[in-house]
């Protein structure tokens, strides 16, 4: 029952920890023991042998889900994606190339300005329009051509949790179903299915961390600013992190790509600014660590996210919190349970209402 905390305090915490079972929820029906199954997208699913582009519009934590989507629809299917915020969409002269897929992210399915760039795209030659969203009875879902729905079950706290997580995993299925028209191999395929078919435990795991990361968030009580750091697909989920922070803590955050530390960020690190890193293994490594030695160098303290196989630890000024070792493409969703953690800890030290923050409502019905 949605509407029972049961042994948690907080409903997010609650959602935080049903993820494995509602990742699990999202994938059901979804993959084969091999592939990724079309029928998900209902009878009308020819639109992904004939789809040229994709542009994806959100608002806020659903628009994050989107800017980790485009690095997977472009690196497995090799289309161009775009992504942006619905209400800039809404108000000006869109572009759009034959054949491309307009795709909005929605939670609720009743934010005014997602609505709103829907009603647009309507007018503007799309190919069709998909919505992945939490709730079959949305207006969202009955204005959108296609839909494929994240299972994640009602979602009461404001800060957005298990709904993240649920439409990354929905948009994983989409974009590998994009690739399978565009060339992804059979063996390509039943990588991503076997890895998705993981995703569950690994999120599982990565929740083990729940106490140290309590330890590490008493820390963050008296900062009164903090940057996210990440590259690639996790430059998306530093942007999240940060907006959990803010949402529920109330301190400044921000997010740059690691690469842009060097552009301006830099000139703000000292001992009191806190820089959180997210580190994949991947060929980006070394670079992440030349990015953590700039900021060590100034006297910046690092809390870095990361699994066993970077061969990183805690030392001098940095704070190591393991996150299971994972296939690269899972990474993101894998990355953003501590991140949850992070903020929710950090809120509860500050004593802030964490379900209900101030100023924000979780479905935004009007402009
Ligand atoms: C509000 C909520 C956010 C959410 C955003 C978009 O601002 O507080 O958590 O990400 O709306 O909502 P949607 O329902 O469209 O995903």
């Amino acid at each position: 029952d949605a509407t029972d905390k049961g042994e948690f305090r907080h409903y997010m915490m609650k959602e935080i920890y049903e993820q494995p079972k509602v990742i699990a929820a999202c994938l059901e029906g979804r993959i084969s023991e091999s592939k990724v199954l079309t029928s998900c997208f209902g009878a009308d699913s020819g639109f992904l042998k004939e789809v040229e582009n994709v542009h994806i519009v959100a608002c806020g934590t659903s628009y994050h889900a989107g800017l980790v989507a485009k690095y997977w629809i472009e690196d497995l299917a090799g289309l161009p994606c775009s992504v942006e915020v619905a209400s800039e969409y809404r108000y000006r002269k869109v572009a759009v190339p034959k054949n491309t897929l307009f795709l909005t992210l929605s939670q609720s399915g009743e934010t005014a300005d997602t609505l709103a760039a829907l009603r647009k795209a309507k007018e503007q030659g799309y190919l069709t329009t998909l919505a992945i969203c939490n709730v079959p009875s949305s207006t969202l879902v009955r204005e959108s051509a296609l839909t494929l729905l994240t299972n994640a079950g009602a979602e009461i706290g404001v800060a957005s949790t298990k709904a993240f997580t649920t439409q990354l995993t929905a948009l994983l299925i989409t974009s590998v179903a994009i690739a399978v028209e565009n060339g992804l191999s059979a063996e390509k395929e039943q990588a991503l299915v076997n890895a998705m078919r993981s995703l569950p435990a690994y999120v599982n795991a990565a929740l083990l961390q729940d106490e140290h990361i309590q330890k590490v968030s008493d820390r963050f009580a008296n900062k009164h600013n903090a940057l996210f750091l990440g590259r690639g697909a996790m430059y998306p989920i530093a942007l999240e992190g940060a907006l959990k922070l803010k949402e529920i803590s109330y301190i400044h955050a921000e997010a740059y790509p690691a690469g842009e530390l060097k552009h301006g960020p830099l000139a703000l690190v000292d001992e009191d600014m806190p820089i959180i890193t997210m580190v994949p293994h991947n060929g980006m490594l070394d670079k992440l660590k030349s990015n953590m030695q700039e900021v060590a160098a100034r006297g910046g303290e690092l809390y870095v996210f990361a699994d066993r196989s970077t061969n990183l630890h805690s030392e001098d000024n940095i704070i190591f919190t393991e996150v299971p070792k994972v296939e690269g493409i899972l990474e993101p969703i894998v990355h953003t349970i501590p991140l949850q953690l992070l903020s929710y800890h950090v809120a509860v030290v500050k004593g802030t209402d964490v379900d209900q923050p101030r100023n924000l409502a979780k479905s935004v019905t009007v402009e």
